[in-house]
Protein backbone atom coordinates (compact mmCIF):
# COMPACT_ATOMS: atom_id res chain seq x y z
CA UNK A 1 0.00 0.00 0.00
CA UNK A 2 1.20 3.57 -0.70
CA UNK A 3 0.30 5.99 2.16
CA UNK A 4 -1.40 8.73 1.24
CA UNK A 5 1.17 11.45 0.51
CA UNK A 6 1.29 13.93 3.97
CA UNK A 7 1.37 17.80 3.96
CA UNK A 8 2.61 20.12 7.09
CA UNK A 9 -0.90 20.65 8.13
CA UNK A 10 -1.18 17.05 8.40
CA UNK A 11 -3.93 16.97 5.30
CA UNK A 12 -3.72 15.79 1.69
CA UNK A 13 -5.70 16.81 -0.92
CA UNK A 14 -5.96 13.48 -3.09
CA UNK A 15 -7.91 11.55 -0.89
CA UNK A 16 -6.97 7.91 -0.76
CA UNK A 17 -9.04 5.84 -2.75
CA UNK A 18 -9.84 1.97 -2.80
CA UNK A 19 -7.91 0.88 -6.24
CA UNK A 20 -9.75 -1.99 -7.66
CA UNK A 21 -7.39 -4.81 -5.97
CA UNK A 22 -8.69 -3.27 -2.66
CA UNK A 23 -5.36 -1.48 -1.00
CA UNK A 24 -5.83 2.64 -0.44
CA UNK A 25 -3.70 4.44 -3.11
CA UNK A 26 -3.42 8.40 -3.42
CA UNK A 27 -5.02 9.90 -6.25
CA UNK A 28 -3.42 12.75 -8.21
CA UNK A 29 -5.19 16.16 -7.77
CA UNK A 30 -5.40 18.23 -10.04
CA UNK A 31 -5.36 21.96 -9.81
CA UNK A 32 -5.21 24.17 -13.00
CA UNK A 33 -7.68 26.91 -14.27
CA UNK A 34 -10.16 27.08 -17.09
CA UNK A 35 -10.52 29.43 -20.04
CA UNK A 36 -13.35 29.20 -22.89
CA UNK A 37 -12.95 29.15 -26.69
CA UNK A 38 -14.30 32.97 -27.54
CA UNK A 39 -13.67 34.55 -24.30
CA UNK A 40 -9.24 33.95 -24.73
CA UNK A 41 -9.16 33.30 -28.26
CA UNK A 42 -9.93 36.28 -30.40
CA UNK A 43 -11.35 37.11 -33.74
CA UNK A 44 -14.09 33.97 -33.44
CA UNK A 45 -16.82 34.68 -36.08
CA UNK A 46 -20.16 33.03 -34.54
CA UNK A 47 -23.53 34.03 -33.51
CA UNK A 48 -21.98 36.40 -30.13
CA UNK A 49 -19.20 38.10 -32.00
CA UNK A 50 -22.51 39.72 -34.57
CA UNK A 51 -24.62 39.53 -31.27
CA UNK A 52 -21.62 41.97 -29.75
CA UNK A 53 -21.51 44.41 -32.57
CA UNK A 54 -25.04 44.93 -32.96
CA UNK A 55 -25.60 45.60 -29.13
CA UNK A 56 -22.47 47.74 -28.50
CA UNK A 57 -23.59 50.82 -28.74
CA UNK A 58 -26.55 50.72 -26.31
CA UNK A 59 -24.69 48.61 -23.48
CA UNK A 60 -22.05 51.41 -23.44
CA UNK A 61 -24.87 53.95 -23.03
CA UNK A 62 -26.20 51.82 -20.37
CA UNK A 63 -23.13 51.98 -18.24
CA UNK A 64 -23.16 55.24 -18.44
CA UNK A 65 -26.08 55.35 -15.99
CA UNK A 66 -24.04 53.77 -13.22
CA UNK A 67 -21.41 55.15 -10.79
CA UNK A 68 -17.91 52.96 -11.50
CA UNK A 69 -15.04 53.25 -9.52
CA UNK A 70 -12.24 54.73 -10.35
CA UNK A 71 -10.42 51.72 -11.15
CA UNK A 72 -12.87 50.16 -13.34
CA UNK A 73 -12.83 53.07 -15.81
CA UNK A 74 -9.12 53.74 -15.57
CA UNK A 75 -7.65 50.20 -15.31
CA UNK A 76 -4.28 49.93 -14.16
CA UNK A 77 -3.27 47.25 -17.53
CA UNK A 78 -4.97 49.60 -19.83
CA UNK A 79 -7.52 48.39 -21.74
CA UNK A 80 -11.68 49.68 -22.41
CA UNK A 81 -13.65 50.59 -19.44
CA UNK A 82 -17.38 49.93 -19.45
CA UNK A 83 -18.38 53.04 -20.56
CA UNK A 84 -16.82 52.69 -24.39
CA UNK A 85 -18.12 50.71 -26.91
CA UNK A 86 -15.06 48.41 -27.74
CA UNK A 87 -15.71 46.96 -23.97
CA UNK A 88 -18.28 45.10 -25.22
CA UNK A 89 -16.73 43.74 -28.56
CA UNK A 90 -14.67 40.29 -28.21
CA UNK A 91 -12.34 42.00 -30.88
CA UNK A 92 -8.92 40.10 -30.73
CA UNK A 93 -9.92 39.15 -27.12
CA UNK A 94 -6.09 37.85 -24.81
CA UNK A 95 -4.50 36.51 -28.35
CA UNK A 96 -4.89 33.57 -26.77
CA UNK A 97 -5.37 31.68 -30.22
CA UNK A 98 -1.82 32.70 -31.17
CA UNK A 99 -0.60 33.13 -27.83
CA UNK A 100 -1.05 29.25 -25.82
CA UNK A 101 1.98 28.41 -25.58
CA UNK A 102 3.21 31.41 -24.01
CA UNK A 103 0.34 31.23 -21.75
CA UNK A 104 0.70 27.43 -20.78
CA UNK A 105 4.01 27.92 -19.95
CA UNK A 106 2.87 30.61 -17.10
CA UNK A 107 0.13 28.37 -16.59
CA UNK A 108 3.41 25.72 -15.95
CA UNK A 109 5.42 27.87 -13.97
CA UNK A 110 2.43 28.66 -11.40
CA UNK A 111 2.37 24.78 -10.81
CA UNK A 112 -0.85 23.99 -12.88
CA UNK A 113 -0.98 20.17 -13.61
CA UNK A 114 -4.59 20.53 -15.56
CA UNK A 115 -6.11 23.01 -17.84
CA UNK A 116 -9.71 23.53 -18.68
CA UNK A 117 -10.40 25.04 -22.30
CA UNK A 118 -12.81 24.83 -24.94
CA UNK A 119 -13.08 23.93 -28.85
CA UNK A 120 -14.99 26.45 -31.36
CA UNK A 121 -17.33 24.95 -32.83
CA UNK A 122 -17.59 28.30 -35.55
CA UNK A 123 -13.95 27.83 -36.33
CA UNK A 124 -13.96 23.67 -36.69
CA UNK A 125 -17.09 23.60 -38.83
CA UNK A 126 -17.96 27.30 -40.17
CA UNK A 127 -20.08 25.97 -42.85
CA UNK A 128 -22.57 23.30 -42.47
CA UNK A 129 -20.77 19.84 -43.02
CA UNK A 130 -17.44 21.87 -43.93
CA UNK A 131 -14.59 21.06 -41.64
CA UNK A 132 -11.86 22.98 -41.25
CA UNK A 133 -8.82 20.78 -41.02
CA UNK A 134 -6.52 23.31 -40.35
CA UNK A 135 -8.75 24.82 -37.38
CA UNK A 136 -8.99 21.02 -35.65
CA UNK A 137 -4.59 20.72 -36.47
CA UNK A 138 -5.10 24.27 -33.98
CA UNK A 139 -6.43 22.15 -31.22
CA UNK A 140 -3.98 19.54 -31.79
CA UNK A 141 -1.34 21.48 -30.98
CA UNK A 142 -2.91 23.49 -28.05
CA UNK A 143 -3.45 19.49 -26.80
CA UNK A 144 0.00 18.80 -27.60
CA UNK A 145 1.76 21.60 -26.09
CA UNK A 146 -0.82 21.24 -22.94
CA UNK A 147 0.66 17.70 -22.50
CA UNK A 148 4.43 18.48 -23.03
CA UNK A 149 3.59 20.40 -20.31
CA UNK A 150 3.13 17.44 -18.08
CA UNK A 151 -0.80 19.77 -18.36
CA UNK A 152 -3.82 17.43 -18.50
CA UNK A 153 -6.49 18.86 -20.66
CA UNK A 154 -10.01 18.91 -19.41
CA UNK A 155 -11.97 19.80 -22.94
CA UNK A 156 -15.18 21.09 -23.36
CA UNK A 157 -16.94 20.96 -26.69
CA UNK A 158 -19.68 24.11 -26.46
CA UNK A 159 -18.74 26.74 -24.42
CA UNK A 160 -22.12 29.57 -25.17
CA UNK A 161 -21.07 29.90 -28.54
CA UNK A 162 -22.57 28.99 -31.77
CA UNK A 163 -21.66 28.68 -35.68
CA UNK A 164 -23.48 31.68 -37.73
CA UNK A 165 -25.29 28.78 -39.42
CA UNK A 166 -26.77 26.92 -36.52
CA UNK A 167 -28.20 30.38 -34.86
CA UNK A 168 -29.92 30.89 -38.42
CA UNK A 169 -31.70 27.63 -37.91
CA UNK A 170 -32.47 28.58 -34.17
CA UNK A 171 -30.08 27.66 -32.22
CA UNK A 172 -30.52 25.29 -29.43
CA UNK A 173 -34.62 25.49 -29.83
CA UNK A 174 -33.95 23.70 -33.30
CA UNK A 175 -33.43 19.57 -32.36
CA UNK A 176 -31.89 19.69 -35.14
CA UNK A 177 -28.98 21.04 -33.58
CA UNK A 178 -28.76 18.35 -31.88
CA UNK A 179 -28.17 16.08 -34.32
CA UNK A 180 -25.16 18.73 -36.07
CA UNK A 181 -23.96 18.92 -32.62
CA UNK A 182 -23.23 14.88 -32.56
CA UNK A 183 -21.78 15.37 -35.65
CA UNK A 184 -19.22 17.92 -34.46
CA UNK A 185 -18.54 16.01 -31.41
CA UNK A 186 -18.13 13.10 -33.74
CA UNK A 187 -15.36 14.56 -35.80
CA UNK A 188 -13.56 16.06 -32.79
CA UNK A 189 -13.50 12.50 -30.92
CA UNK A 190 -12.11 11.22 -34.05
CA UNK A 191 -9.10 13.31 -34.81
CA UNK A 192 -8.25 14.78 -30.93
CA UNK A 193 -9.91 11.65 -29.05
CA UNK A 194 -6.80 10.23 -28.41
CA UNK A 195 -5.01 12.54 -26.63
CA UNK A 196 -7.77 13.52 -24.77
CA UNK A 197 -9.59 11.82 -21.11
CA UNK A 198 -11.20 13.91 -19.44
CA UNK A 199 -14.76 15.52 -21.36
CA UNK A 200 -16.93 17.78 -20.83
CA UNK A 201 -19.86 18.19 -24.04
CA UNK A 202 -21.62 21.25 -23.04
CA UNK A 203 -20.80 24.14 -20.13
CA UNK A 204 -23.84 25.15 -17.70
CA UNK A 205 -26.85 24.32 -19.71
CA UNK A 206 -29.14 25.84 -16.99
CA UNK A 207 -27.26 29.17 -17.14
CA UNK A 208 -26.99 29.95 -20.61
CA UNK A 209 -31.17 28.86 -21.11
CA UNK A 210 -31.74 31.13 -18.33
CA UNK A 211 -29.66 33.97 -19.82
CA UNK A 212 -30.63 33.90 -23.09
CA UNK A 213 -34.30 32.48 -23.34
CA UNK A 214 -35.55 33.36 -19.79
CA UNK A 215 -33.86 36.61 -18.89
CA UNK A 216 -33.14 37.60 -22.61
CA UNK A 217 -29.70 39.19 -21.63
CA UNK A 218 -27.75 36.82 -23.93
CA UNK A 219 -28.05 36.35 -27.65
CA UNK A 220 -31.11 35.56 -29.09
CA UNK A 221 -32.52 37.80 -26.06
CA UNK A 222 -35.81 35.62 -25.41
CA UNK A 223 -37.74 35.46 -23.04
CA UNK A 224 -40.00 32.29 -22.85
CA UNK A 225 -39.89 29.88 -20.61
CA UNK A 226 -41.48 27.41 -23.28
CA UNK A 227 -38.74 28.09 -25.32
CA UNK A 228 -36.23 27.76 -22.55
CA UNK A 229 -37.55 24.21 -21.56
CA UNK A 230 -37.24 23.24 -25.25
CA UNK A 231 -33.48 24.38 -24.97
CA UNK A 232 -33.02 22.61 -21.81
CA UNK A 233 -34.22 19.59 -22.79
CA UNK A 234 -32.41 19.58 -25.87
CA UNK A 235 -28.87 20.23 -24.19
CA UNK A 236 -29.50 17.28 -22.58
CA UNK A 237 -30.53 15.19 -25.10
CA UNK A 238 -26.98 16.52 -26.86
CA UNK A 239 -25.05 15.64 -23.62
CA UNK A 240 -26.01 12.10 -23.45
CA UNK A 241 -26.04 11.06 -27.09
CA UNK A 242 -22.36 13.05 -27.00
CA UNK A 243 -21.44 10.74 -23.84
CA UNK A 244 -22.27 7.60 -25.34
CA UNK A 245 -20.34 8.46 -28.23
CA UNK A 246 -17.50 9.33 -26.33
CA UNK A 247 -17.84 5.86 -24.67
CA UNK A 248 -18.15 3.86 -27.90
CA UNK A 249 -15.07 5.51 -29.47
CA UNK A 250 -12.88 6.28 -26.79
CA UNK A 251 -13.11 3.12 -24.10
CA UNK A 252 -11.51 4.39 -20.57
CA UNK A 253 -12.69 8.27 -21.18
CA UNK A 254 -14.48 10.23 -18.31
CA UNK A 255 -17.08 12.39 -18.78
CA UNK A 256 -19.52 14.96 -16.93
CA UNK A 257 -21.22 18.14 -17.85
CA UNK A 258 -19.90 21.56 -16.27
CA UNK A 259 -22.92 22.78 -13.53
CA UNK A 260 -23.13 25.73 -12.48
CA UNK A 261 -24.79 25.32 -8.51
CA UNK A 262 -25.55 28.73 -6.94
CA UNK A 263 -25.99 28.89 -3.10
CA UNK A 264 -29.18 30.45 -2.63
CA UNK A 265 -30.39 31.44 0.63
CA UNK A 266 -33.53 33.50 2.08
CA UNK A 267 -33.38 36.70 2.51
CA UNK A 268 -35.16 36.30 5.63
CA UNK A 269 -35.50 32.97 7.30
CA UNK A 270 -39.18 33.19 8.44
CA UNK A 271 -40.83 34.23 5.55
CA UNK A 272 -42.84 31.36 4.03
CA UNK A 273 -42.43 33.10 0.92
CA UNK A 274 -38.56 33.68 0.94
CA UNK A 275 -37.73 30.34 1.73
CA UNK A 276 -40.84 28.46 -0.73
CA UNK A 277 -38.40 30.38 -3.89
CA UNK A 278 -35.53 29.62 -2.60
CA UNK A 279 -36.95 25.94 -2.74
CA UNK A 280 -38.13 26.80 -6.46
CA UNK A 281 -34.71 28.12 -7.82
CA UNK A 282 -32.91 25.32 -6.09
CA UNK A 283 -34.99 22.73 -8.11
CA UNK A 284 -35.13 24.51 -11.19
CA UNK A 285 -32.02 26.82 -11.77
CA UNK A 286 -29.26 24.02 -10.28
CA UNK A 287 -30.99 20.31 -9.13
CA UNK A 288 -33.39 19.71 -11.47
CA UNK A 289 -31.10 18.64 -14.91
CA UNK A 290 -28.78 17.13 -12.82
CA UNK A 291 -31.41 14.28 -12.42
CA UNK A 292 -31.81 14.30 -15.76
CA UNK A 293 -28.32 13.13 -16.58
CA UNK A 294 -28.16 10.64 -13.86
CA UNK A 295 -26.30 7.26 -15.23
CA UNK A 296 -24.39 9.19 -18.36
CA UNK A 297 -21.81 10.88 -16.35
CA UNK A 298 -17.93 9.37 -15.39
CA UNK A 299 -17.86 12.74 -13.29
CA UNK A 300 -19.99 15.84 -12.13
CA UNK A 301 -18.01 19.26 -12.64
CA UNK A 302 -19.36 22.10 -10.53
CA UNK A 303 -18.92 25.21 -11.64
CA UNK A 304 -19.76 27.27 -8.21
CA UNK A 305 -19.19 31.50 -8.05
CA UNK A 306 -21.50 33.35 -5.31
CA UNK A 307 -24.33 33.47 -2.95
CA UNK A 308 -28.25 34.36 -3.86
CA UNK A 309 -30.00 36.03 -1.36
CA UNK A 310 -33.68 36.13 -2.39
CA UNK A 311 -36.20 38.29 -1.16
CA UNK A 312 -40.20 37.69 -2.17
CA UNK A 313 -42.36 40.96 -2.47
CA UNK A 314 -45.90 40.77 -3.52
CA UNK A 315 -47.16 43.43 -5.60
CA UNK A 316 -49.84 43.70 -7.22
CA UNK A 317 -51.34 40.39 -6.95
CA UNK A 318 -47.69 39.19 -8.33
CA UNK A 319 -44.39 37.97 -7.08
CA UNK A 320 -41.75 39.96 -7.38
CA UNK A 321 -38.47 38.09 -6.44
CA UNK A 322 -35.56 39.56 -5.63
CA UNK A 323 -31.68 38.68 -5.33
CA UNK A 324 -30.58 40.91 -2.47
CA UNK A 325 -27.14 42.08 -2.82
CA UNK A 326 -25.46 44.00 -0.16
CA UNK A 327 -22.41 45.85 -1.04
CA UNK A 328 -21.75 45.90 2.56
CA UNK A 329 -21.01 42.54 2.20
CA UNK A 330 -17.59 41.11 0.84
CA UNK A 331 -18.43 40.72 -2.36
CA UNK A 332 -16.55 41.08 -6.29
CA UNK A 333 -15.77 44.24 -8.91
CA UNK A 334 -19.72 42.62 -9.86
CA UNK A 335 -21.32 42.68 -6.84
CA UNK A 336 -21.62 38.92 -6.74
CA UNK A 337 -21.19 37.58 -2.81
CA UNK A 338 -18.20 35.69 -2.18
CA UNK A 339 -19.79 32.65 0.63
CA UNK A 340 -16.90 30.02 0.27
CA UNK A 341 -19.01 28.21 2.41
CA UNK A 342 -21.47 27.33 -0.64
CA UNK A 343 -19.06 25.34 -2.54
CA UNK A 344 -18.94 23.11 0.64
CA UNK A 345 -22.95 22.82 0.98
CA UNK A 346 -22.58 21.89 -2.83
CA UNK A 347 -19.89 19.18 -2.70
CA UNK A 348 -22.02 17.65 0.41
CA UNK A 349 -25.33 17.72 -1.66
CA UNK A 350 -23.72 16.12 -4.80
CA UNK A 351 -22.29 13.43 -2.59
CA UNK A 352 -25.79 11.67 -3.37
CA UNK A 353 -24.54 10.99 -6.92
CA UNK A 354 -21.66 9.17 -5.61
CA UNK A 355 -19.32 10.02 -8.23
CA UNK A 356 -16.15 11.59 -8.73
CA UNK A 357 -16.46 15.27 -8.99
CA UNK A 358 -14.00 18.38 -10.55
CA UNK A 359 -14.46 22.07 -9.32
CA UNK A 360 -14.98 22.84 -13.34
CA UNK A 361 -15.02 26.78 -11.99
CA UNK A 362 -14.86 29.14 -9.11
CA UNK A 363 -13.35 32.51 -9.37
CA UNK A 364 -13.94 36.26 -8.49
CA UNK A 365 -13.19 39.72 -10.67
CA UNK A 366 -11.13 41.41 -8.60
CA UNK A 367 -9.22 44.02 -10.76
CA UNK A 368 -6.97 45.21 -7.63
CA UNK A 369 -5.93 41.75 -7.08
CA UNK A 370 -7.29 42.41 -3.30
CA UNK A 371 -9.75 39.45 -2.80
CA UNK A 372 -8.86 36.29 -4.85
CA UNK A 373 -5.94 35.01 -2.69
CA UNK A 374 -8.41 34.85 0.04
CA UNK A 375 -11.00 33.90 -1.98
CA UNK A 376 -9.07 30.87 -3.04
CA UNK A 377 -7.88 29.63 -0.16
CA UNK A 378 -11.08 29.90 1.42
CA UNK A 379 -13.24 27.94 -0.82
CA UNK A 380 -10.52 25.30 -0.89
CA UNK A 381 -10.79 24.72 2.83
CA UNK A 382 -14.11 24.20 2.77
CA UNK A 383 -13.24 22.05 -0.80
CA UNK A 384 -10.68 19.91 2.02
CA UNK A 385 -13.68 19.74 4.50
CA UNK A 386 -16.05 18.40 1.96
CA UNK A 387 -13.20 15.91 1.01
CA UNK A 388 -12.26 14.70 4.96
CA UNK A 389 -16.02 13.65 5.15
CA UNK A 390 -15.60 11.65 2.16
CA UNK A 391 -16.77 13.93 -0.56
CA UNK A 392 -14.41 12.22 -3.65
CA UNK A 393 -13.21 15.80 -5.13
CA UNK A 394 -10.64 15.09 -7.31
CA UNK A 395 -9.99 18.74 -8.91
CA UNK A 396 -9.96 22.54 -8.84
CA UNK A 397 -9.72 24.59 -11.31
CA UNK A 398 -9.88 28.58 -10.51
CA UNK A 399 -11.80 30.82 -13.59
CA UNK A 400 -9.16 32.07 -15.05
CA UNK A 401 -6.08 31.47 -16.22
CA UNK A 402 -6.60 35.16 -17.95
CA UNK A 403 -8.43 38.55 -17.79
CA UNK A 404 -10.49 37.64 -20.74
CA UNK A 405 -14.26 38.85 -22.35
CA UNK A 406 -16.73 38.22 -19.67
CA UNK A 407 -19.81 37.79 -22.22
CA UNK A 408 -22.54 40.66 -21.99
CA UNK A 409 -20.06 42.45 -19.18
CA UNK A 410 -17.00 42.77 -21.90
CA UNK A 411 -13.75 43.00 -20.89
CA UNK A 412 -14.02 45.35 -17.49
CA UNK A 413 -14.63 42.22 -15.43
CA UNK A 414 -11.14 40.83 -14.70
CA UNK A 415 -10.93 37.23 -13.38
CA UNK A 416 -7.78 36.57 -14.43
CA UNK A 417 -4.95 34.76 -12.11
CA UNK A 418 -3.03 36.32 -14.72
CA UNK A 419 -3.77 40.05 -16.04
CA UNK A 420 -3.76 40.80 -19.63
CA UNK A 421 -3.12 44.40 -20.67
CA UNK A 422 -5.41 44.85 -23.99
CA UNK A 423 -3.68 47.14 -25.92
CA UNK A 424 0.35 45.25 -25.68
CA UNK A 425 -1.39 41.68 -24.63
CA UNK A 426 1.52 41.81 -22.24
CA UNK A 427 0.65 39.19 -19.45
CA UNK A 428 1.53 39.55 -15.70
CA UNK A 429 0.96 37.50 -12.98
CA UNK A 430 -0.75 38.70 -11.05
CA UNK A 431 0.63 37.95 -6.57
CA UNK A 432 -2.73 35.85 -5.86
CA UNK A 433 -1.74 33.82 -8.79
CA UNK A 434 1.68 32.65 -6.61
CA UNK A 435 -0.30 32.31 -3.32
CA UNK A 436 -2.50 29.98 -5.42
CA UNK A 437 0.64 28.42 -6.47
CA UNK A 438 1.70 27.85 -3.10
CA UNK A 439 -0.82 25.84 -2.35
CA UNK A 440 -0.67 23.81 -5.18
CA UNK A 441 3.43 23.22 -4.14
CA UNK A 442 2.75 22.37 -0.64
CA UNK A 443 -0.52 20.29 -1.41
CA UNK A 444 -1.84 22.07 1.11
CA UNK A 445 -2.85 25.32 3.09
CA UNK A 446 -0.23 25.76 5.38
CA UNK A 447 -0.65 28.89 7.40
C1 LIG B 1 -19.11 30.77 -17.31
C2 LIG B 1 -17.90 31.56 -17.76
C3 LIG B 1 -17.95 32.96 -17.17
C4 LIG B 1 -17.94 32.84 -15.66
C5 LIG B 1 -17.94 34.17 -14.92
C6 LIG B 1 -19.41 30.94 -15.83
O1 LIG B 1 -20.75 30.80 -15.59
O2 LIG B 1 -18.94 29.42 -17.63
O3 LIG B 1 -17.86 31.57 -19.14
O4 LIG B 1 -16.94 33.78 -17.61
O5 LIG B 1 -19.11 32.15 -15.27
O6 LIG B 1 -19.11 34.85 -15.14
Amino acid sequence: MVPPRRDPSGFYWGAARPSKTGEARPEKFFFGAATSSHQVEGNNYNDWSEWEHKTANSKSQMANRKNWPDYILNPQAGGPNPLQKENYISGRACDHYNRYEEDFDIAKSLGHNAHRFSIEWSRIEPEQGKFNEKEIEHYWQVIKALRKRGIEPFVTLWHWTNPLWIRDIGGWENKKTVEYFLRYAGKIIQTLGQEVKFWIPINEPTIYTGLAYVMGQFPPEKKNLFKADKVLKNFITAYKKTYLLLHKKLPGVMVGNANNIHCHLPFNKKSLLDKVAVKLLQYFRDWRNLKWTDGFEDFIGLNYYFLDTIKVVPFNGRFILFDVRNPNKWISDMGWEIYPEGIYHNLKKLKEKNLPIYITENGLADAKDEKRAKFIKNHLKWVHKAISEGVDVRGYFYWSLLDNFEWDKGFWPRFGLVEVNYKTMERKIRPSALEYKKIIEANAITE
